[in-house]
């Protein structure tokens, strides 16, 4: 049997780029996926995309027995952990699903892995663990924070559980990977962030409203103390991410522990540069207006990303510009994201 990197989450939007490196580096993965939030359609994208068959279960982590059943099948020897539901705005609305899907779910992929003698662990964590930090740029040692919602709440219990797992037993190997703002999408356009229902990030938002989806943006707060007087955030290309897991699974091969690491560019933008940026590289105007500040909202946060350029090599390589091209070659040749063709999509310029 082959070795094998199960990716939990691999349908959705950071782990099917996390799939396509780990592929096209060599591993064998396995994808895990209940399809809550994405479509069966990206994995056949993934096959194209590397020529080769993509195993697929379309199973729930949170069920103890086909998880034993695969880590039985599957000579696992590592796992990389995106499988999380992820709107802030529904965690507010039905905590008790995110708490049961996200905590209890990672509770039940560990004992599992556990049961089988598989201690390396790739968990997607979030800057949301810091709340609302006392400076710019957030280093690793600052500490976590309060998060401000249910959703970043059970991003921090799932941390303290791992810390204490490892702290139990010294073959574990884990990896808390705390993103910033993933945008962007793969350069090819057949793979990308296609959120089920009406999106709540801003990069979802301002695509759909130049495709036509939504009629305008809504900016949310214009009296931040930031640049423009809106909110400042790190945004990092969706495959600078995925290369992350990469050399954090490289590393970890020599390492046991838990550890922490800030996956960003150490670069801030606000919104209004970010529509701005938009407006310039694709040549279409965005209607927007300014409404209150959203609830929860910080003014500014950016990392510093240098531990994870120290101790696994990397650094984000795609500016701002490459992000949003590639962000809208994705959106306008899948207008409606997975659904819009079974069809590989055809290449759209931009200006
Ligand atoms: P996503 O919703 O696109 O991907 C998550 C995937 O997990 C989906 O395909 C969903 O169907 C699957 N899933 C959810 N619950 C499951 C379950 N019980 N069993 C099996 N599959 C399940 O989200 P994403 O943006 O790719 O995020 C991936 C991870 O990164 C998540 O853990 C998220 O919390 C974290 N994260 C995301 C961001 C962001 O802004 N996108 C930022 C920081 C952290
Ligand atoms: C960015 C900025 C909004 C939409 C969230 C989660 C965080 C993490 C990443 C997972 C903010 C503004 C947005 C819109 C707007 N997820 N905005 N109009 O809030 O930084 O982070 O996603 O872990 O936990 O909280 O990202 O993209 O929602 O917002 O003005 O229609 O864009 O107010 O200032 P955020 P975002």
């Amino acid at each position: 049997m082959r070795k094998t990197t199960l990716i939990t989450g691999g349908a959705g939007y950071i782990g099917s780029h996390t799939a396509l490196a780990l592929i096209n580096a060599g591993h064998h993965v396995l994808v895990l996926d209940n399809l809550c939030n994405s479509c069966r359609e990206c994995i056949t994208r993934l096959e194209q995309l590397t020529d080769t068959h993509v195993d697929f279960i379309n199973g729930d982590m949170c069920d103890p027995i086909l998880l034993d059943g695969i880590f039985s099948r599957y000579d696992i020897d590592s796992v990389v952990h995106f499988a999380s539901l992820k709107s802030v705005e529904e965690s507010v609305r039905k905590p008790l699903d995110y708490y049961a899907n996200n905590v209890a779910g990672t509770l039940n992929l560990c004992k599992v892995m556990a049961a089988h003698e598989v201690f390396k662990l790739v968990f997607s964590s979030s800057a949301t663990v810091y709340g609302d930090p006392a400076q710019t740029p957030i280093l690793e040692d600052f500490g976590t924070g309060k998060p401000v919602n249910p959703y970043g709440r059970t991003k921090l219990m799932i941390e303290e559980l791992l810390t204490d797992l490892c702290h139990s037993d010294p073959r574990w190997s884990i990896a808390l990977l705390r993103y910033f703002n993933p945008i962007g999408a793969h350069e090819s356009g057949m793979i990308g962030e296609d959120p089920k229902g009406r999106p709540n990030n801003l990069l979802p938002c301002l695509t759909q409203v130049a495709i036509g989806r939504i009629p305008e943006l809504t900016v949310f707060g214009s009296d931040y103390p930031t640049v423009d007087g809106t909110c400042v955030r790190d945004y990092i290309h969706v495959v600078d991410l995925a290369n992350g897991h990469l050399a954090a699974l490289q590393v970890m091969q020599h390492h046991s522990g838990i550890n922490s690491w800030n996956l960003g560019t150490g670069i801030g933008y606000s919104v209004l540069q970010i529509i701005h940026s938009f407006e310039d590289i694709t040549g279409i105007t965005i209607p927007y207006r300014f409404a209150p500040r959203r609830l929860g909202d910080i003014a500014k946060c950016w990392a510093d990303p240098s531990k994870a350029g120290r101790e696994l090599g990397w650094s984000a390589q795609r500016g701002l510009e490459q992000m949003i091209t590639d962000t809208w070659r994705w959106q306008s040749s899948n207008p409606q994201g997975y659904q819009s063709s079974i069809e590989t999509p055809a290449r759209v310029a931009v200006k």
